[in-house]
């Protein structure tokens, strides 16, 4: 059984240009796509076809910046690829990878622009930009290495039906942990507790947060797992035990950082709960994507690790998908096929 999709090899490349610079968070009307000629790998290039354009929260501030997507350039994204000429050692023409392309039909690549090269797929290659892709090796690096859940803690999870959330209730869950999910509406509460085997879920916009997480656990949290910051992470920051651990993932609450958000103070619930609140930035951990990919793979291969996906079809999909990520429209990770 194949898992790569059929897929054609267009004459032309289309891109997606990010052409007017956002005001907060990416719009359609802020790209425009147009077709360019293909060119040709030089030494130590790949040409790779991309099937799979990924939507991640992180392009949000990636499209924000100038040097790292300056204006009539294709959308900086990741995309999960085939190889279709490579003047690279130890790339080969077939050969599936995943890495920053941009949202195009094609990129001339180099190993530097790699996350992952799955010389033999063990999954359906989409799910190498999601749960095997950099959500679930961020979801498991940023939990494991940064607060590691021990039988009984109860661990807080905000988009906790999202691509990364989703694996970081799951791996909390499978460690022993009492696991709680925090999500925007009411099937993805369902989700979380059918499909993500969350012991509670909470919709936070219609939830009394302080009043309802000091409900379900009167002692506090061990583990906050925040992908928003914002409002969220206020309550959170209340709610947990003494010598609880936060790890900040995501700021999907923050629209924009200039101006800088106002709000209340952490200081001293840090101070007097005696918290250890952690960063991770997933870039940071580059030599360990391959082992983790594998890790990753043999629990979703042995204990079914749940994780959904939300794939649009055609590239006029692409300049619409990342609001879909901040009005929480997407139903599992973002992604949009276009082989
Ligand atoms: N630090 C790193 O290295 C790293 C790496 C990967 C991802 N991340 C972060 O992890 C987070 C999740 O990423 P993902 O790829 O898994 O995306 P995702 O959860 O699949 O999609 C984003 C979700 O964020 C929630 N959201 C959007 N705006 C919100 C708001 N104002 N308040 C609360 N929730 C909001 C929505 O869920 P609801 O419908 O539930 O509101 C939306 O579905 C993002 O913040 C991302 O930047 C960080």
């Amino acid at each position: 059984m194949s898992f790569i999709p059929g897929h054609t090899l267009p004459a032309e490349n289309r891109q997606v240009l990010l052409t007017r610079r956002p005001a907060g968070t990416p719009a359609a009307a802020d790209f425009t796509i147009q077709t360019a000629p293909l060119a040709s790998p030089q030494p130590g290039q790949f040409l790779v076809r991309n099937l799979y354009l990924s939507a991640d929260p992180a392009q949000r501030g990636w499209a924000s910046n100038p040097a790292l997507t300056p204006l009539g350039t294709p959308m900086r994204a990741l995309a999960v690829a085939v190889v279709v000429e490579s003047r690279e050692y130890g790339i080969s023409a077939g050969d599936v990878v995943y890495g920053f392309f941009g949202w195009q039909d094609y990129a001339l690549a180099t190993r530097a622009d790699l996350f992952s090269h799955i010389a033999a797929p063990r999954a359906p290659i989409s799910l190498y930009a999601g749960v095997l892709g950099m959500p679930g090796v961020t979801a498991w690096l940023a939990l494991l290495d940064l607060a590691p859940p021990r039988p009984g803690d109860a661990v807080l999870v905000s988009t906790a039906a999202g691509a990364v959330g989703s694996i970081v209730g799951q791996i909390a869950r499978h460690r022993g942990a009492y696991t709680v999910g925090l999500t925007g509406n009411n099937d993805k509460v369902t989700q979380c507790t059918t499909r993500f085997g969350y012991n509670a879920v909470l919709n936070y916009k219609t939830a009394d947060l302080p009043q309802a997480l000091a409900a379900l656990r009167p002692d506090g949290f061990q583990i906050f797992f925040d992908n928003t910051g914002g409002p969220i992470l206020d309550a959170a920051i209340r709610a947990m035990a003494r010598h609880g651990r936060i790890v900040q993932c995501g700021t999907a609450a923050t629209a924009s950082w200039n101006p800088p958000p106002l709000g209340l103070r952490p200081e001293r619930e840090i101070m007097s709960r005696a918290l250890t609140w952690s960063g991770f930035m997933i870039f940071d951990h580059h030599a360990r994507f391959s082992e983790t990919i594998e890790q990753l793979t043999d629990m979703l291969l042995q204990h079914g690790l749940e994780h959904d996906e939300d794939i649009e079809t055609g590239i006029d999909a692409a300049p619409g998908a990342l609001s879909a990520l901040f009005t929480g429209a997407n139903t599992g990770k973002k992604l949009v096929f276009i082989g």
